[in-house]
């Protein structure tokens, strides 16, 4: 800890951490992707598909063309039983300079453990699975999640190879538009999937897509987050690839326009916040996180962003730009003032007084600083900040959680000193927070009571286990694409080097247990997909940061904050 700590001072130093460094952000995104994608990406005949695409999806279930491989005994398809070598990234051009001089065999490991996860659906891949660990009960660990593909696609977009993505992007729209019901239920049109996988029918040799849209998922809960990803994913193709004309497409526009539909709808909302029901998102299970989670608003925030880069400018399209310019204005306000959390503030919120009515209420949501935790006292750094978990009526979850909070940098919803804050925040508490395995999913973890009664004694969210304070290798290409954005590359570097000690060596866990992320964690999957994607994204973007750009946003300078709360720069 000692030896850290003091490199971390003689890199605080170098780095530049004054809101002004987020200047060499702007250049890097700046950079036109179109322009250095020389190489052309392989064609996989995405035309042919695409007629099959148009076909319904009862049609879909008929045709049947042949695969490039077979799987044993699941009926899931993948091309990992026949791996070619050829596909090896390190022979492709375009390899960022540092795989050459330093080729660590973590990454070699790591892309063919990647290639092993595809999906293929009628002789195209069109997502990575799960996990690929045989030695556990499947569950639904078979299936491509929407979720889990983001970091599989970011690191094929970064290796050039987007027809993936396009596939990808495609495919679930198409199951977007499938009639969704639980029970008796029918769920909305613009409902994207939580996962879906091949279904191969041995006998009539064709294969079938099935989706979960929450209706077998743990909890029946429909994944908010789902769509939000499809959006962000949409925009890092075209950002990528410079190829406005998959978005462009009349199918693309209305599967973005049938999101925001459902997350721009009017109700009896008195917040711009979405309100969500608990586990809808990348923490699926029961986790005190309904309300207003700042996963989800942060991807809101987002994807809103996204869509306004997206969008045509047709009638339909500027309608919906209207709608989320309005929302974007209310929304940043709303999460920038109300979900911020810096030493002043959390003084002022101890300090509230309570049972306020009218518009001069300072304490506008009536917390009751009883209700404040301890353990926030000191884990509040003198410089530092951060979105706290949720803000409803009476309740402030003052949990911090990684995936939010680095989106909310990505996405500018912070603003440059609250990204900095943010970046201050994480270095400050970087045993808590990274440990021995970059990085947990929340902290602290909840305990005893609050455990039993916020979780509902769920066995697999222990203390410091899973969702419940456990550590996430997938989170570090967000922890590092956020150093990178707030010019301080040398978080993600360290955090890297601490993976790369284990994660190959552990085959890579779905996620580590315990206070420092130092074991294994309990019920973790290996060759969790998702942790060697974000692995691979982290240390592409590391070695190469002009990727940035596919990932991060600009800031917007109309969405400049009219209120400045306190925040920590001036501490
Ligand atoms: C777990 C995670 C969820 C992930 C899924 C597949 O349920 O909580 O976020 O999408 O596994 O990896």
């Amino acid at each position: 800890m000692a030896s850290y700590q003091m490199e971390w001072s003689q890199s605080r130093n170098l780095s530049v951490r004054s809101p002004d460094a987020l200047c060499s952000v702007a250049e890097i995104d700046e950079f036109d992707f179109s322009k250095a994608l020389v190489e052309r990406p392989r064609s996989l005949n995405i035309e042919r598909q695409r007629s099959a695409d148009e076909r319904s999806m009862s049609e879909l279930s008929v045709g049947f063309s042949p695969r490039p491989s077979s799987t044993k005994n699941d009926n899931s398809s993948r091309a990992g039983d026949t791996f070619d070598s050829a596909f090896s990234p390190l022979q492709k051009s375009g390899i960022p300079r540092s795989l050459i001089l330093d080729p660590h065999p973590i990454i070699n490991e790591g892309w063919e453990a990647l290639r092993r996860s595809l999906v293929y659906f009628r002789g195209q891949p069109v997502g990575t699975i799960a996990a690929l660990d045989n030695s556990d009960e499947k569950l639904n660990y078979d299936q491509v999640f929407v979720r889990d593909f983001v970091p599989s696609a970011l690191a094929f977009l970064m290796h050039r190879e987007p027809d993936i993505v396009k596939n990808f992007i495609l495919k679930t729209l198409r199951l977007q538009s499938w009639e969704k019901k639980i029970d008796r239920f029918q769920l909305a049109e613009g409902v994207m999937p939580a996962s879906f996988k091949v279904f191969h029918d041995p006998v009539r040799n064709h294969e079938t897509l099935i989706a979960d849209f929450g209706e077998s998922a743990i909890g029946r809960v429909a994944p908010v987050d789902s769509g939000f990803w499809w959006i962000i994913l949409l925009r890092a193709y075209t950002k990528a690839t410079g190829d406005s004309s998959l978005a462009e497409r009349p199918e693309c526009q209305k599967g973005m326009r049938l999101i925001l539909s459902l997350c721009l709808s009017e109700g009896f909302d008195t917040f711009p916040t979405l309100l969500c029901a608990d586990g809808c998102c990348m923490i699926d299970r029961r986790m005190g996180v309904y309300g207003y989670p700042i996963e989800i608003q942060a991807l809101f925030f987002m994807a809103l962003r996204c869509a306004l880069q997206l969008l045509k400018q047709d009638p339909e399209g500027k309608e919906f730009m209207e709608r989320i310019v309005k929302r974007l204005h209310a929304l940043s306000y709303h999460l920038r003032s109300y979900f911020w959390l810096d030493l002043k503030q959390l003084n002022d919120v101890y300090r509230f007084k309570t049972e306020e009515y009218s518009h001069t209420a300072v304490n506008k949501f009536n917390v009751i600083p009883d209700s404040l935790p301890d353990w926030v006292f000191d884990f509040m750094p003198h410089h530092g900040g951060y979105f706290i978990g949720n803000v409803s009526p009476a309740r402030m979850d003052f949990r911090w959680f990684c995936l939010g909070n680095c989106i909310a940098i990505l996405s500018c919803l912070a603003t440059p000193e609250q990204s900095v804050a943010i970046m201050d925040l994480i270095e400050s508490r970087w045993q808590e927070l990274v440990g021995e395995m970059p990085v947990k999913v929340c902290y602290p973890a909840i305990e005893s009571h609050e455990w039993r009664i916020i979780t509902g004694c769920d066995p697999k969210n222990t203390r410091w286990s899973y969702h419940n304070g456990g550590s996430w290798p997938v989170l570090l290409w967000l922890l590092a694409a956020a150093s990178i954005k707030t010019g301080r590359p040398q978080i993600a570097r360290h955090a890297l080097e601490i993976a790369e000690t284990r994660l190959l060596k552990d085959n890579w866990p779905e996620y580590y247990d315990g206070t420092q992320g130092r074991y294994i964690g309990k019920q973790a999957r290996k060759f969790q997909t998702w942790s060697i994607a974000g692995y691979l994204v982290a240390r592409m973007m590391l070695d190469d940061p002009s990727h940035l750009g596919i990932v991060a946003l600009e800031e917007d300078k109309h969405l400049k904050p009219l209120l400045k709360r306190s925040n920590s720069w001036n501490l």
